[in-house]
């Protein structure tokens, strides 16, 4: 940051103190702002240095609002973002063409993380009205064709026969031509979708991440990647149209050629006496307008194979199995579970990075109805083992069990409603809050006291009530109208009116400010009782209550015990070391 303007917004009071001036916010309004020394100068009267007290005494070294102005730099935020970016879209790439195996889970996954809604968007685009031509307007043809057909060639034969027959052995060379050209644009209409695919997925992703692209000022960048991407469906739709051109030229000539032939012969006929002008015209014209009837079948063709792409690539998306059988029939479907988890030599890596192993080996039982937490460094495999439990992936090697049983042998749809999961990024879906709040349950059977219930055990109450609507407000698409800290809370009260037995926080508080934190920590405690669950945390003041605390390093287990049980180990502890670390800042602010 040095030489650079920053602006830093943080809960943490420690990573800001440094900060050459600190903003103090208090409901939109600017209370305070000095250097962290003067505003803690002011004493007890002033916001700061009330709130370090508070957090101190409280074990919560960190602040609401605190927003810093420096003369120095910014790319922390967006640069984090930045990186995001990118390695989304390599993973969407490589999950949805790359791997072939890869499972539904993984794929919705990535359409969630990397945006590739862009593909599964493009699939309804006229989808219904491609079927509805495909099956309605197929039937219509063929009657129309059949009878025409039948008709007019047995009209042709009773007039002048030589004639007609001559026609007659024509017809296939033009049906022949037209459908050439349909296998041609059939085949090129496929690599047109697939080379349109590429550029649509990045116009969703540059439209779902507006803001780190304006933040970014990359819009240039976006509309070159775009054109880039527009180059691959420009040729292919060139090449299109030379190939439906030179086809329907053909097919148009071959059709004009068969007319002059019949004209040609009709005029020896009429020459040889053998037939009247009259019939020959009569003839002539009812087979002519056969022709076109074929011809225009023809032509239909090319929506219908279009149509025919678009129902074999949403097929294929249907008929996707995934290696984890959601609905399971023979699978156990528990009424209800007491909640013993045990890894058990888990061995796992990432179906799109297999190489990277995450967890090797991990055994670790979380006892039923007693809190454990997973702390560790970032990246460790906490939130891979949260995934596990949820059965999101299979381990490779090793087992899972759940009350003894292993969870591959439960009804996966049964299992999941047992548990309730808080995740790492809040995810919200467009709709009112009462709906996100019930979301994942029986709707009808959620009375409006459990939601407030829930709702305000999750200390979320209050700010929904002052909301315009209250639980009736619109949380817009992905929930882009809440806070990151309000976005948090309802899906806290989502998991709470579940009544889960086994509760996984992964987390959960993390964009909370100390004293909302301190609420719904106290919250999630009183929901926690008699439940087991299972808690990420990095602020290891939010965990030291925990039961059990199982310390993780690069995916193996290192430490395990009560708080006081592995503080006790002093300086040799992993445990010890961490708790150490974080409280280095907060100690030296007093
Ligand atoms: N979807 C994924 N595909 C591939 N690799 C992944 C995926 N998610 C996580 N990883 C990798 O697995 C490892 C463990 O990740 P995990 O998310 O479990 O860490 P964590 O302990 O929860 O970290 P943090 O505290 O930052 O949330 C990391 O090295 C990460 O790069
Ligand atoms: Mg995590």
């Amino acid at each position: 940051m040095v030489r650079r303007t920053s602006v830093v917004v943080a809960h943490r009071l420690s990573t800001v103190r440094n900060s050459d001036v600190i903003a103090v916010l208090d409901k939109g309004a600017l209370v305070e702002k000095g250097s962290h020394a003067s505003l803690m100068a002011k004493g007890l009267e002033g916001k700061v240095s009330w709130t370090v007290c508070l957090s101190t005494l409280d074990q919560y070294p960190f602040y609401s609002s605190v927003v810093l102005v420096s003369p120095q730099s910014g790319s922390l935020l967006v640069g984090e973002r930045g990186i995001q970016i990118s390695g989304g879209q390599k993973q969407q790439e490589n999950i949805l063409f790359g791997k072939e195996d890869a499972t539904a889970e993984e794929v919705v996954e990535a359409a969630v993380a990397a945006n590739a809604h862009g593909f599964i968007s493009q699939l309804p685009q006229g989808y219904d009205t491609q079927v509805r031509s495909l099956v309605g307007d197929r039937m219509a043809l063929l009657i129309q064709t059949l009878s025409a057909v039948a008709v007019s060639f047995t009209m042709g034969l009773v007039i002048a026969w030589r004639l007609a027959l001559v026609m007659i052995s024509m017809q296939p060379l033009i049906i022949l031509s037209f459908y050439a050209r349909r296998v041609l644009l059939m085949k090129m209409s496929a690599k047109g979708i697939k080379a349109q695919l590429e550029s649509s997925k990045l116009a969703a992703e540059a439209v779902g991440n507006l803001r780190t692209v304006t933040a970014f000022s990359s819009q240039s960048r976006i509309l070159r990647l775009f054109e880039l991407a527009q180059l691959g469906p420009r040729r292919e739709g060139i090449r299109h149209s030379w190939f439906a051109g030179v086809g329907l030229g053909s097919s148009q000539g071959l059709t004009c050629c068969s007319w002059a032939i019949t004209l040609l012969y009709g005029g020896h006929l009429i020459s040889q006496g053998m037939i009247s002008s009259k019939a020959i015209f009569q003839t002539f014209l009812i087979l002519v307008s056969t022709g076109r009837v074929i011809a225009d079948v023809g032509a239909m063709t090319t929506d219908l194979t279009r149509g025919a792409d678009t129902v074999a690539s949403v097929f294929a998306v249907f008929d996707r199995k995934t290696p984890i059988e959601p609905d399971n029939a023979d699978g156990q479907r528990p009424e209800s579970i007491r909640g013993a988890i045990e890894l058990r030599g888990v061995h796992f890596a990432y179906p799109t990075r297999s190489e990277a192993i995450v967890l090797r080996g991990l055994s670790l039982s979380i006892e039923a109805r007693k809190s454990t937490a997973l702390v560790g460094a970032s990246g460790s495999g906490k939130s891979t083992i949260i995934a596990l439990i949820e059965r999101f992936y299979d381990p490779i090697r090793g087992a899972i069990n759940i009350d003894g049983v292993d969870i591959r042998s439960y009804n996966l749809r049964s299992l999941r409603r047992l548990i309730s999961l808080v995740g790492q990024e809040p995810t919200l879906f467009a709709g009112t809050v009462r709906e996100n709040i019930v979301y994942g349950t029986d709707h009808d059977s959620v009375s409006d006291a459990e939601v407030e219930a829930a709702a305000r055990a999750a200390n979320a109450h209050e700010f929904i009530c002052g909301l315009s609507d209250g639980y009736q407000t619109s949380c817009g698409e992905r929930g882009v109208q809440l806070s990151g800290g309000q976005k948090q809370r309802i899906a806290i009260a989502r998991a709470i009116v579940r009544n889960p037995k086994i509760l996984l926080l992964d987390e959960a508080t993390s964009a909370l400010d100390s004293m909302s934190e301190k609420v719904v920590q106290e919250a999630l405690e009183r929901v926690m009782v008699r439940r087991t669950s299972v808690v990420v945390a990095h602020r290891l003041s939010t965990v030291r209550n925990s039961d059990v605390i199982a310390v993780l390093d690069k995916g193996a287990l290192v430490e395990k015990g009560s708080h006081a049980s592995l503080m006790a180990k002093g300086s040799e502890g992993k445990y010890y070391g961490l708790v150490n670390l974080q409280q280095a800042p907060h100690q030296s602010q007093l």
